[in-house]
């Protein structure tokens, strides 16, 4: 049993998604004690934008690798199977400029991989990293699941872990965090409650 913390806010401590990746951790770990935790924050060591070698390493088989694209794939395969080690994944996802940070992005680049995560067939795409449940702490200056406000955050999240067959998803969210601290202090008492149901 390994569960996985992802972290990608770059607002130090007044970040609200630490806040939830740390209730939903104690939460977990209170219900699996034997879990191992691993962490990963993005913001204190980023990965980097894919680039072409990476890009080699993550999608191509490795018996095609040139001498660069093997020196960096051992790196790159690393994060995609701690992600497939994992049987709970919680995900810290800011909404940044209408999406998610790009620390985060990066991390997802190295997920999406054709012949492990999903393959195409006659019938279309089909997700092979199912079977983990993957739950996303989300937070936002503003309302978007009240206000019809297009938003590429929670639904890109939605779409990527959809495609890649996780059907266990679940997002806790604060919204409003630009409202002032006492929307901030609703947004993080009903996000608790709803922890509590996972
Ligand atoms: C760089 C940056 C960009 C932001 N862009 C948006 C945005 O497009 N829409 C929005 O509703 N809130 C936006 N916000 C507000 C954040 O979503 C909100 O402060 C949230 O709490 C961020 O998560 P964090 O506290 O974990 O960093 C932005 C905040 C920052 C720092």
């Amino acid at each position: 049993m390994q569960i996985l913390r992802i972290d990608s806010s770059t607002t130090g401590d007044q970040s609200i998604t630490r806040k939830l990746t740390d209730e939903l951790l104690t939460h977990f770990t209170t219900k699996y004690p034997d879990a191992k935790v691993v962490t990963r924050d993005l913001v204190a060591e980023p990965l980097a934008h894919i680039d072409p070698i990476t890009t080699s390493a993550i999608r191509t088989p490795p018996e095609t690798h040139e001498e660069a694209v093997a020196a960096a794939y051992p790196e790159e395969r690393a994060v995609l199977d701690e992600f497939l080690a994992s049987d709970v994944v919680i995900v810290g996802a800011p909404m940044y400029n209408f999406s998610i940070p790009s620390q985060l992005k990066a991390w997802i680049d190295r997920l999406g991989v054709p012949g492990v995560t999903f393959r195409y067939s006659a019938e279309g795409p089909e997700g092979l990293a199912g079977g983990r449940k993957v739950v996303v702490g989300s937070a936002r200056g503003g309302a978007y699941s009240t206000d019809q406000i297009a938003e590429n955050q929670e639904s890109l999240l939605a779409t990527f872990f959809g495609f890649i067959g996780v059907d266990d998803l679940h997002f806790v969210r604060v919204e409003k965090a630009g409202f002032g601290p006492d929307a901030i202090a609703a947004g993080m008492e009903a996000a608790k409650q709803e922890i509590a149901r996972l």
